[in-house]
């Protein structure tokens, strides 16, 4: 039993675990989760960039000699070889099926080292220490870990929820100011998806926000409360889970079509709802001046323009396979900021008009 009360506890048919959110609470790791300072195993796995910084926290904190193992965090060693070298150096360091594993990173060793947690002798327990903002308002939360197959992205995974989240506002001081703003609009496609006021504030604060004073951590909350309604629901009321998919369906389109490495995830997403908004303004679900707003908050976080792409890269990665080609495709619409609806039926000839829509916006952005 903690003596730190959780922010909250997030009930999934999968498992509940608690999430904690606040200030330096890295350093009272112990005092969070009590048995971590007990007898038992523990392991940390630390994601390479953050290793020797907040890794180094967090092994100091657990005072006492634990195996410390890192996790590569580039997209490109997201894959099961890696995953294989994890359970490697575990078995090595004689991690047994009672251990704990403190996973600490950005969403990439997340789900790599999570992935390896839910499989290493049939799963041990973990716990998610997100150190990126994207990591501490999605990826640690919903108990889904993956790998990347040659094919695509995150195709080989599990449904694993964590044995707790441990959130702390403090890692966010070192993380570069694009990983930020990347994880920023995954905010604000939170806004977009069920909380106006969530999407208000952003707007309102954007300076204070991106100079990571308290309403960042605020803007965290709301964002967690969004995800963990729809994770939450979803048992209840079948794919809602879908949702968070808005601004991803073309998103994806332009990550897959750059290569991933030239813009970010979240980056991709901004762009995705551009294009997304598009299409909801020409079938008239979305009024223009909603659309204005939700276009305009996203760029207002220096979005980047996209770089050079070929159009036709961007239809495969959409389209995936050749047999989808004609057919229509299933994407996340808004009707207005704080509600969005799942469609079914939209053609390859709106994909278009949205991806040509974002390709528009981006050229007019970078001859500013
Ligand atoms: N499992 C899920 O439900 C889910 C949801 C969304 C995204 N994801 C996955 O998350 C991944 C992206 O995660 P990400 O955006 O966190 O990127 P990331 O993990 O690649 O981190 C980005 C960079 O920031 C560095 N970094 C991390 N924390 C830092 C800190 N506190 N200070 C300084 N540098 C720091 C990392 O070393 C890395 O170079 C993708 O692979 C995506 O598929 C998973
Ligand atoms: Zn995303």
């Amino acid at each position: 039993v903690s003596v730190v009360a959780p922010f909250r506890v997030v009930r999934q048919q999968t498992g509940s675990y608690p999430v904690w959110l606040g200030r330096r609470l890295v350093e009272r790791i112990v005092e969070i989760l009590p048995e971590l300072g007990s007898s038992g195993g523990v392991v940390v796995l630390a994601a390479d960039g953050i290793a020797s910084s907040w890794g180094e926290t967090v092994r100091t904190a657990l005072g006492r000699e634990v195996p410390f193992i890192r996790v590569p965090d580039s997209e490109e060693k997201k894959t099961v070889t890696t995953v294989e070298q994890i359970i490697g150096t575990m078995l090595e360091h004689g991690v047994g099926r009672d251990w704990l594993a403190v996973i600490v990173g950005g969403g990439t060793a997340g789900d790599t080292a999570g992935f390896a947690a839910s499989v290493f002798m049939r799963g041990i327990r973990f716990i998610h220490v997100p150190t990126t903002l994207l990591a501490q308002l999605d990826s640690s939360i919903g108990g889904k870990v993956a790998v990347n197959h040659r094919l695509g992205k995150n195709l080989i995974g599990s449904f694993a929820p964590p044995a707790g989240v441990v959130c702390d506002f403090e890692t966010l001081s070192t993380l570069p100011a694009r990983e930020l703003r990347s994880g920023l609009y995954e905010a604000l496609k939170a806004g977009v998806l069920a909380d106006r006021k969530l999407f208000d504030t952003m707007v309102s604060h954007r300076g204070a926000i991106l100079s990571r004073d308290a309403t960042l951590e605020t803007v965290v909350a709301a964002a967690i409360d969004v995800k963990i309604g729809i994770v939450t629901m979803d048992e209840r009321e079948g794919d809602r889970r879908r949702l968070l998919n808005y601004g991803h369906t073309i998103g994806h389109g332009f990550e897959t079509a750059t290569g991933y490495r030239v813009i970010t995830h979240g980056d991709a997403v901004g762009w995705g709802m551009i294009a997304a908004n598009a299409i909801a303004r020409e079938r008239g679900i979305l009024a223009a001046p909603e659309q204005t707003a939700i276009d305009e908050a996203i760029l207002s976080y220096d979005l980047e323009p996209l770089p050079p792409m070929d159009r036709g890269d961007v239809f495969d990665a959409i389209t995936h396979d050749k047999k989808f080609r004609g057919g229509k495709r299933v994407m996340v619409l808004a009707l207005e900021i704080g509600r969005c609806e799942v469609f079914d039926d939209v053609s390859e000839k709106e994909v278009e008009l949205g991806v040509d829509a974002a390709l528009g916006v981006s050229a007019r952005t970078s001859s500013r």
